[in-house]
């Protein structure tokens, strides 16, 4: 049989190197070891201070996605530990979380320069390092916070309004898409993004054992 006439889709052999170099990271340490010398995004290698990897404790049943390191975590390597960080501490701690009982992980793991948002080709490049991220953690629920994690769990399109605060399968895992905490405090105390960022991490917390 002849192939159907039409473009094929271009695998991007950046995207299978980190694949292949996260998958063979046996355990965090050494992923997060490993991580620090990725070069696959050139314009973020360059302008990073550091490779920002994300915080496993051990036996988390939740783990949070979020977009991309910022000024305060590219200086620290510590993610979500500005503004919007602190904000989501407070967040998790009225819905009975102990932020260090939870994995915090990124879409990217570097910072795109002037805070803008992760380019597909960006997002697809790390992707790797994030699935291997999720294999390691094994969490039981995956939180995704904002749209550029949304749309890497469930593809582009989406609409965050529409499919926050239920739980869809994707990839073999449970995925509860929420707010970014950076809505929340765009959007101010009486905002809706608050009010569903609160409501959606008080159902993740009844939706995962307790560590
Ligand atoms: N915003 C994110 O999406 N991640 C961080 O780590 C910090 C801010």
């Amino acid at each position: 049989m002849s192939r159907p006439a039409g473009p094929r889709a271009k695998i991007d052999p950046v995207s299978l190197e980190v694949f292949s170099t996260a998958a063979a990271c046996a355990d965090w340490a050494s992923l997060a070891a490993t991580a620090q010398g990725c070069v696959a995004c050139p314009e973020l290698a360059r302008t990073r201070c550091t490779v920002v990897v994300g915080d496993a404790p051990p036996g988390a049943r939740l783990a949070l996605v979020g977009e991309a390191p910022g000024a305060e975590e590219d200086r620290t390597g510590r993610p979500f530990v500005g503004r919007a960080g602190r904000l989501l501490d407070q967040v998790l701690a009225e819905a009975g979380l102990d932020r260090s009982a939870v994995a915090v992980v990124n879409v990217l793991q570097c910072r795109p320069p002037g805070n803008r948002p992760p380019t597909g080709t960006e997002a697809v490049r790390c992707r790797g390092w994030l699935e291997r991220k999720l294999d390691l953690i094994d969490p039981e629920l995956v939180v995704t916070l904002g749209l550029s994690s949304a749309v890497a769990f469930l593809g582009r399109g989406v609409k965050l309004g529409e499919i926050r605060g239920r739980v869809h399968s994707a990839g073999g895992r449970q995925v509860l898409p929420t707010y970014h905490p950076s809505a929340a405090l765009r959007f101010g105390p009486n905002g809706a993004p608050l009010a569903h960022l609160r409501a959606d991490l008080a159902a993740a917390a009844s939706l995962t054992s307790p560590t």
